[in-house]
């Protein structure tokens, strides 16, 4: 057998003299007498391999009538034009193994979303689970490249914890050896420690929350990307989230057409993502709404349909700042031109997507936090660690987190958000 390419090569050089060896799975196939139709998969592409009796060895024709889909395969063969085949081009086989057979699949075509989940491991497989997972890769890796050269550097924050960073509401308990302790809802605190020592940091690690809502937008488990960086305030924050933001969309428009375009999203918004985003104020957004109609307080969070009603008509995200005190975190720093409100931001994606990015400036003042501490009730203890960093050298720093899946789910265009994790953790679902 020849050296096997990926199939996207097959197309790349598509040379018609020379034998060429494929391998992957069955992704669909038809036997008519002696003639085999065999469309094989493998990571990158697909391409229909065509099985004529009499043309290769008895046994290998056996073998492509008896592959069924997802049976694994190694074909060799020359390539011919072809104006029906998938791509215009196909192989003709002069080698048809099989590998491994496969038992009849259980996905066929119009699957409820419930069997999907139940046959995750095997619905990963999906043309366009492979897909988004490619363009989750690539939008990663375009972050990467960005923290890279803006001199960010990489640290690694530990999962457990004994520090409700995001509220007690949904934390996930656990028995650390007979002491309590959750799993990690944000890096922050940890990132916060090392900017003393690092400067600038980010991490990418799971992030945990017991979200009990059934949401298109929320996932139990999930990858959070975070930055810490010192001696920054809320507005130079908020200018490395855009260049941040628009580097990871940049990145997949570059290299994922391809598979942009197999799940037919339209990339006309995504070309328009660039610095600057607009800003509004948390108070702007409230009589926004209000002339939308939404019967809204001042003070309440944005849920999914306001965040939809501000961001449906956009094509670049959207921060909204200076949210009220009561509905963010305790860690935020007082804006003292609005001293109601915090020097945050939330980041909002366009087409009616909604936040993906939380971030805020810190509070560097140990009495305010030590008040917060006190007006919720929350035990000092576990926070004193948090309490020295204001107490040895304290600087002004900001930082945020960036849901990873949020973004991803923005950019393919898809619903909803356990699409774009090959094993979604919701309230409903931890199998497989
Ligand atoms: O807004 P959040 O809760 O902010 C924090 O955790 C900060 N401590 C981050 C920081 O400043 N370092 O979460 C940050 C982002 C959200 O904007 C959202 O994109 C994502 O994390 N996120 C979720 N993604 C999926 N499922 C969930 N249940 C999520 N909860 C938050
Ligand atoms: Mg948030």
């Amino acid at each position: 057998m020849c050296k096997p390419v990926p199939i996207s090569e097959v197309f790349n050089q598509p040379d018609t003299d020379r034998d060429v060896c494929i391998r992957g799975w069955v992704y669909r196939t038809r036997s008519s007498g002696s003639i085999v139709f065999s469309i094989i998969r493998d990571a990158s592409g697909i391409i229909q391999v065509t099985v004529k009796k009499g043309l290769l060895p008895e046994a290998d024709f056996d073998a492509a009538v008896t592959a069924s889909i997802e049976s694994s395969v190694m074909v060799v063969g020359k390539i011919a034009e072809d104006k029906r085949a998938p791509g215009g081009f196909e192989i003709r086989a002069s080698k048809f193994k099989l590998i491994g057979p496969a038992d009849p699949f259980p996905i066929t075509e119009y699957q409820s979303e419930e069997l999907l989940l139940d046959k995750r491991h095997l619905w990963i497989r999906s043309r366009e689970q492979n897909a988004i997972m490619k363009i989750k890769a690539t939008a990663l890796e375009g972050a990467r490249e960005w923290l890279k050269e803006n001199d960010f550097v990489e640290v690694t924050p530990p999962i457990f914890t004994t520090n409700a960073c995001e509220g007690g509401v949904t934390l996930f308990k656990l028995d650390y050896f007979g002491r309590e302790a959750y799993l990690s809802q944000s890096a922050q605190m940890y990132l916060e420690a090392l900017i003393f020592s690092l400067e600038r940091v980010w991490s990418l690690t799971p992030s945990f929350r017991a979200e009990k809502s059934r949401t298109p937008r929320h996932l139990t488990e999930y990858w959070h990307l975070e930055l810490e960086e010192a001696w920054v305030e809320n507005d130079e924050n908020m200018r490395i989230q855009e260049d941040l933001v628009t580097a990871m969309v940049e990145k997949v428009l570059r290299k994922r057409r391809a598979e942009l375009e197999l799940l037919k999203r339209d990339i006309e918004p995504l070309k328009a993502v660039s610095p600057p985003f607009k800003r509004m104020k948390y108070s702007e957004v409230i009589s926004l709404l209000r002339s939308k109609g939404f019967d809204i307080a001042y003070g309440c969070d944005l849920g999914a349909p306001e965040e939809r009603a501000v961001t449906a008509n956009e094509y670049v995200p959207i921060f909204i700042t200076n949210y009220p005190k009561e509905c963010k975190a305790f860690y935020m720093k007082e804006d003292p031109e609005d001293p109601k409100t915090y020097k945050c931001a939330d980041l909002l994606a366009p087409e009616g997507y909604g936040e993906i990015i939380g971030g805020s400036e810190r509070e560097t003042d140990i009495n305010k936090l030590i008040e917060r501490l006190d007006a919720l009730s929350i035990p000092r203890e576990n926070y004193e660690w948090y309490l020295d960093l204001r107490r040895f050298g304290s600087v002004p720093h900001s930082g945020f987190g960036l849901g990873v899946e949020r973004v991803v789910r923005w950019i393919c265009g898809v619903e909803h958000i356990r699409e774009v994790t090959p094993f979604p953790r919701t309230v409903a679902r931890i199998y497989p």
